[in-house]
């Protein structure tokens, strides 16, 4: 930190496609503003930059069938995320988007430069072409079967499924996503960034210069790098998006991904007249924070493009975060699978420093991780109840309630209470250590370790106890808890910025400075303090279980739409067929097959005789539902014992795709033994 005179913080601009959900907060935005806010505390020079990604073939998919055009798709969603980004306290400079004209003119002068320069490679080759809609089919605009993994709907791009980063020519049975027809390969021209020439100063930089990278981004980049790099085609022949500034370019866009980070710059400029000095000063340090999957995008090519154009700084660290699932299952727009910020709200009024308590304690770091209703439910009731809250709401209230909320100078002074003090300081080191560290996770819980500090030492003293017989050594307990109040309400405020506001409104301090924290003189004897309202409220279960109902309501739903028929047999013949001795028979009487959750041991009637079929039922009906049932039996199956039961013929059930299975059963009632043919 100590060589640069200023930050600049960015946050990978979201697509304005769709909403944001708890996996971009937990990925990229809450690490964002817990570091920005942090260094502002800190008094550090540093701003911090956003954004909508406003082009790219998703959203002119998305307007193609919405039957709208790309701007108005970018219009409500950059409204409805700004809206979401300011609602959690993600606290931006500047909310930018990349559809404006300073981004389009900063993106083309960047073209330009590097064009004019002839840091591009200029190549003709084959693309895809749809006939019938009268052009050329980029990225998305074209599916097929993924080589690798045999997925019908992979992408032009990438396969979903599998995750390859594919080519649109990789793609087996290609087909526009326009009019569904079989594409042409016709010539067109582009311009690659030549990649391969700028390996051998990547792998100084990244993999020599910047060995402290998270393990996760310098492992991804390492194995870019050795893998070979290959020129990159920078422009696309699409009519969304930066025209390419080149005469005779015309129906031809910059790629989103060399316009995209080019926003950083623009939205920068447009924030301060006093742009350069963050993105040309080599004193500035730039820290991108992204999502796993935009590593090789803001380690690789960005920086890559910024060296080629060469009057740019480049990032210092790119803090990439893995995953967040929630609830065991991959976060999916797609699916519906996701919270989104905007209904969180609903439900939640008032309560987005839970959310981001939460997220910023089970943060994918270092792998992927899960959110749970139920642990959201933990952190909120076991911790910022019943240790932050509990512990500030016992302070000011002990106060109010024994000085008039007047802060009272130290009385008497214990060894206990000495220690409590001198620890005080090491709880702001420990927090800074992590948070200097991108570890999140780390911070936070040493943050809060200071609250269990205040928690434990209440419980120990126990001043409502003593306040009768030795009030003196009340007043220091007391003092010692505001003070450890007040230097919570510092270390506490990158986290959980809305309820930190409201405990220095009780405090009734002016503005936080993280170098304050930990000192012992922070409220001062003589100064009043308010009464508190309440910090935290307690998250009932009716809550959560509402939540996950409506979570098994979406699976159940996906369930049906992507339901499968099984594929057909290979043909039997006629004769094969009438060998299966096929008869309605009932069911007697049933009972489980101890040590085992499926099966059950029917006894049946079959017309011919009584016996015993062991059935995979019992996870689907109990044996008082089976009594009397008129079922389908195949009767001369060849016995099995199963579990020690010789089990004669097999009932016939139907398998839904949720794997439930039900019985086939005639359509009236008819006699035991009637062959099925
Ligand atoms: N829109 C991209 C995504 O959501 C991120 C763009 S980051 C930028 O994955 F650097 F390109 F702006
Ligand atoms: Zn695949």
């Amino acid at each position: 930190m100590s060589n640069f005179k200023r930050v600049l913080v960015t946050s990978a601009l979201p697509y304005a496609n769709g909403p944001i959900h708890i996996g971009h907060l937990a990925g990229v935005y809450v690490p964002s503003d817990i570091y920005t806010r942090y260094l502002r505390l800190k008094g550090t020079d540093v701003i911090s930059i956003c954004g909508s990604d406003e082009h790219g073939v998703p959203i002119t998919l998305k307007a193609r069938k919405e039957g709208i055009t790309p701007q108005e798709v970018v219009d409500r969603y950059h409204a409805l995320n700004k809206k979401a980004f300011a609602d959690f306290g993600i606290a931006f400079d500047i909310y930018s988007r990349t559809s404006n004209a300073v981004h389009h003119q900063t993106a083309s002068d960047f073209f330009r430069k590097l064009y004019d320069s002839g840091r591009f490679i200029e190549k003709t080759s084959k693309q895809y072409y749809d006939e019938e809609a009268a052009c050329f089919l980029a990225d998305r605009y074209i599916t097929g079967t993924c080589p690798h993994c045999a997925n019908e709907n992979a992408y032009g791009d990438q396969c979903e499924k599998c995750g390859t980063s594919l080519n649109p020519t990789d793609l087996i049975n290609p087909k526009s996503a326009i009019s569904g027809s079989k594409p042409v390969l016709r010539e067109t021209l582009h311009w690659f960034l030549p990649l391969d020439s700028y390996e051998p100063w990547l792998r100084q930089w990244i993999l020599e210069e910047h060995k402290e990278w998270k393990t996760n981004v310098y492992g991804q980049c390492k194995s870019w790098i050795d893998q070979g790099l290959q020129p990159r085609a920078v422009s696309r022949d699409l009519d969304w998006g930066v025209p390419v500034p080149v005469e005779g370019a015309e129906g031809k866009v910059l790629y989103v991904w060399f316009d995209a980070p080019i926003g950083y710059i623009s939205a920068t400029r447009e924030l301060t007249p006093d742009w350069e000095k963050y993105w040309k000063d080599p004193e500035t340090r730039m820290i991108h924070f992204i999502g796993k999957d935009n590593i090789v995008f803001h380690c690789i090519i960005f920086p890559a493009m910024l060296r080629a154009e060469g009057s740019y700084i480049l990032p210092d660290n790119v803090p990439a975060n893995e995953f967040l699932n929630l609830e065991n299952d991959k976060i999916s727009t797609s699916r519906n699978w996701a919270v989104w910020l905007h209904e969180y709200l609903v439900d939640f009024p008032g309560k987005q420093d839970v959310l981001r308590y939460a997220l910023t304690s089970s943060m994918p770091e270092t792998k992927d991780n899960d959110f749970t209703w139920k642990e959201f439910q933990a952190r909120n009731n076991n911790e910022l109840v019943a240790i932050l809250g509990n512990f500030v709401n016992r302070t000011l209230v002990l106060t109010s309630n024994y000085y008039d909320g007047i802060v009272p100078a130290t009385g008497r002074v214990d060894d206990y209470d000495r220690e409590v003090l001198e620890a005080i300081p090491s709880y702001r080191a420990a927090t800074e250590t992590a948070l200097e560290g991108f570890r999140f996770r780390e911070a936070l819980k040493e943050a809060m370790n200071l609250a269990r500090l205040g928690n434990k030492y209440l419980a120990d003293t126990e001043p409502w106890k003593l306040i009768k017989t030795d009030p003196e050594r009340v007043k220091t307990i007391i003092n010692v808890s505001l003070q450890i109040t007040a230097s919570l309400s510092m270390l506490m405020e990158p986290f959980i910025p809305f309820s930190m506001e409201k405990l220095r409104g009780w405090l009734n301090t002016g503005k936080a400075v993280w170098d304050d924290a930990g000192r012992n003189d922070l409220m001062k004897p003589g100064h009043k303090v308010h009464n508190p309202g309440l910090l935290f409220g307690k998250i009932e279960d009716e809550e959560i279980e509402r939540q996950i109902a409506r979570l098994m309501e979406t699976k159940k739903q996906n369930e049906a739409a992507t339901a499968v028929v099984q594929p057909e047999k290979p043909q039997v013949s006629f004769d094969d067929f009438t060998k299966s001795d096929l008869r309605i028979a009932t069911i007697l009487g049933a009972e489980k097959v101890p040590k085992t959750n499926k099966l059950m041991k029917l006894t049946i009637d079959t017309g011919l005789d009584i016996r015993t079929i062991v059935s995979g039922i019992a996870e689907h009906y109990t044996p008082d539902q089976l009594a009397g049932k008129q079922v389908s039996v195949i009767t001369n199956l060849a016995p099995r014992t199963i579990k020690g039961i010789e089990s004669h013929g097999m009932v016939l059930l139907a398998e839904e795709p949720g794997g439930r299975l039900v019985f086939v059963v005639p359509e009236q009632k008819t006699g035991n033994g009637n062959v099925i043919k």
